[in-house]
């Protein structure tokens, strides 16, 4: 008989993009919604009674569109006890999110398979948002391991010491010091400030500002992707926005380096503590190693204004952005599914196994 082939996946799952990399060479992202079609209509035209990412968002007036990631972890899952029903319907929508991305990569494959997982989490998600994760890969991934998402980054950069690594998500901006171990709690910051915040921000100053002009979130959110920015100096930024259904040309300059900016003060103060309270001996390798990393890393400006911040407050500090800030961490998440050797995985199951044991054995 054939052994069965093992399939090593990276994955991030992230609030706003679902990110999967795997070592057969396929890897792509989808954007982290799902459908159902609200009525029989909707069903017939799709021909489908469940849609995913890019034709989710096509196609939303006619479905039910769930975004079941939130702050970077399954939606509830920090309480789900207050929440029962939302949060297992969360959990349904983003196995199947899971299921679906692993089909994608999957495709091609014929035959016996194992897939192995590592999956990305924010910095500081709690034992019950992991837990969570680990629960609905059951069925889908063979094995699976839970890391931070800004340790996967580093990993996959082969930056593991003295680096501070900094994934801007739209959920969560993750802040992680390394040097050469696995990271610690104290080691690693997660603000809430981050890509989503940013798209609140601006819509609300739009609305301020613009009192007839009629756009929905998704719309800014396209719009900054495409002009984020927080230098000073720069031509004006204008949006086509409709009023009373005809588009106007909006000037929207400041409102857009307003937005931007207000994600920066709770970065730089999450890098000026990392740094203070590393050992004093490496902090100026430290605060020579800042990397960006994530979708928000694109802000145009946003390198320069935090090394100008950390220069006041640090004496110095450099800045690198990743070169694919939206593949880095499935990048890394999927090379240390490589480097971890059967035998880890093997002792994974085993303990699996043998909590599972244990528990039984309490409720008898
Ligand atoms: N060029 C750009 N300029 C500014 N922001 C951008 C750009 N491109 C993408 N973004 C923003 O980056 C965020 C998505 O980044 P990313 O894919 O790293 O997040 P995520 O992993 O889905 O979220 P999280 O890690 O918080 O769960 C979104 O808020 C998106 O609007
Ligand atoms: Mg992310």
């Amino acid at each position: 008989m054939q052994k069965a082939k093992v399939l090593n996946v990276g994955i991030d799952m992230g609030t706003s993009r679902t990110v999967v990399a795997a070592d057969n060479g396929v890897r792509t992202f989808i954007p982290s919604y799902v459908g159902y079609p609200k009525d029989a209509v909707s069903k017939k035209m799709l021909g489908k009674a469940i849609v995913f990412g890019d034709e989710a968002l096509k196609y939303r007036m006619g479905l039910d569109l769930y975004r079941p990631i939130e702050k970077g972890v399954i939606k509830y899952s920090d309480a789900p006890e207050e929440n029962v029903e939302e949060h297992e319907k969360a959990r349904r929508i983003t196995r199947e999110l899971l299921k679906h991305v692993i089909s994608l990569v999957t495709e091609e494959e014929e035959g016996a398979l194992i897939i192995r997982g590592v999956i990305g989490a924010p910095a500081l998600a709690s034992t019950r948002n992991k837990k969570a994760l680990l629960e609905i890969s059951k069925g889908v991934l063979d094995d699976v391991l839970i890391v931070s998402e800004p340790f996967a980054v580093a990993y996959g950069l082969n930056m593991l010491t003295n680096t501070l690594i900094i994934d801007i998500g739209a959920g969560t901006v993750d802040l992680c010091r390394m040097y050469g171990t696995i990271p610690g709690e104290e080691d690693q910051i997660t603000t809430f400030k981050a890509g989503d915040y940013i798209d609140e921000m601006f819509l609300s100053l739009i609305k301020k500002k613009y009192k007839d002009a009629n756009f929905t979130v998704t719309m800014i959110k396209r719009f900054k992707e495409e002009n984020a920015f927080i230098s000073e100096q720069g031509e004006s930024i204008s949006i086509d926005l409709p009023v009373k259904g005809k588009p106007v040309s909006h000037d929207v300059t400041d409102e857009l380096r307003e937005a931007c900016r207000a994600i920066v003060p709770d970065i730089v103060e999450g890098i000026r503590k990392l740094v203070a309270t590393f050992d004093p001996e490496f902090q100026d390798e430290l605060k020579g190693n800042i990397v960006l990393a994530g979708g928000g890393s694109q802000i145009i400006g946003l390198k320069k204004e935090i090394e100008t911040y950390m220069k006041k407050t640090l004496g110095y500090g450099k800045v690198t952005k990743v070169e694919e800030p939206l593949y880095a961490g499935a990048n890394g998440a999927l090379m240390l599914c490589k480097d971890m050797p059967d035998e880890y995985w093997d002792e994974l199951k085993s303990h699996g196994r043998k909590r599972s044991r244990e528990k039984g054995k309490k409720e008898e």
